[in-house]
């Protein structure tokens, strides 16, 4: 197993929020969000990179949009496919401007769903949820993944919720931003604490670095586009399907899946791409 190092001293990474903002107007300008969570910076973003987008359609068979999309209509599968297996607490860390909570909570009023993200973001969606008319049983709490205890860490999160109830947890568009190294010790400590449940599981999509993908050097701009939005690296993780369910299970995940949006190309409705995509999603149970 990698050499799993300390964390910067710093763990302010609230220069990644700007993301959220693009994220949420995709989701928005797609039909899949409320338009409560647009906001000028998502809709200004959308247009800056409405050429990167255009570019990447011709070169890579997809824009950067469609591999949004990819990922979130496949996360959104899986919560609800964790949602029938009795799955009644859902918390979702960097939640951002995404509706999904909102979505899931009218759905199914019965689940429990925590919407984590760090302070500013997280009093943010707090605001938007709250003018919306938020319903009981639908909480944002602030929560900073890099924090390994006090308030804001996971684990205070998840010792305030019922640990006789099975408990997923949801990442979308977080993992990538960080080193390996750094994300890796995250995993370790969420599977360490997911364990106080009768069951837990853990989704999220990871962009795996595919060196022998046809448009890889096409995804090392998009990579560096996002990067220079974000004022940060995007790394990204793990080569094969193998190394990546490799990795989970080193970090304490007792069985993992690792699948393509092409995997659900026939079940879900949602955008294709002419080449092999370029994310994978995760399930992780405990
Ligand atoms: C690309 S956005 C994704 C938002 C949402 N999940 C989506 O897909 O639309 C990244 C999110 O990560 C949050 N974030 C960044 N660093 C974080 C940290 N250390 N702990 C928790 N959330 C963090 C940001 O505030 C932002 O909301």
């Amino acid at each position: 197993m990698e050499q799993i190092s300390d964390i910067d001293s710093t763990t302010d990474t609230s220069r990644i929020s700007i993301s959220a903002h693009y994220t949420g107007y995709i989701w928005y300008n797609n039909g899949l969000s409320h338009a409560q969570f647009v906001t000028p910076m998502g809709r200004a973003a959308y247009w800056a990179l409405k050429p990167m987008n255009a570019f990447m359609q011709v070169m890579v068979g997809a824009s950067i949009d469609t591999f949004l999309l990819q990922r979130h209509y496949v996360l959104d599968h899986l919560v609800e496919q964790a949602i029938a297996d009795g799955y009644e607490q859902v918390v979702e860390l960097a939640a951002g401007l995404s509706s999904r909570g909102y979505l899931v909570k009218k759905a199914h009023p019965h689940v429990h769903y925590v919407e984590g993200d760090l302070p500013g973001m997280s009093a943010r969606k707090a605001e938007l949820l709250d003018k919306l008319g938020r319903s009981a049983g639908h909480v944002t709490q602030p929560c900073n993944i890099l924090d390994e205890d006090g308030p804001l860490s996971i684990e205070a999160l998840l010792s305030g919720l019922d640990n006789t109830k099975k408990t997923l947890i949801i990442t979308e568009g977080l993992v990538n931003y960080f080193d390996l190294a750094t994300i890796r010790k995250v995993w370790s400590r969420m599977a360490l604490a997911m364990k106080q449940f009768p069951k837990a599981r853990y989704v999220t999509e990871v962009y795996p670095q595919l060196e022998q993908h046809p448009s890889y050097k096409y995804v090392k701009v998009a990579q560096k586009v996002v990067g220079f939005f974000t004022q940060g690296e995007y790394p990204l993780h793990y080569n094969s399907n193998e190394s990546m369910q490799q990795g989970f299970l080193e970090d304490g995940f007792a069985q993992v899946s690792v699948t393509a949006p092409e995997d659900y190309y026939q079940t879900l409705d949602m955008p294709t791409s002419s080449r092999p995509s370029l994310v994978r999603l995760v399930v992780a149970d405990c």
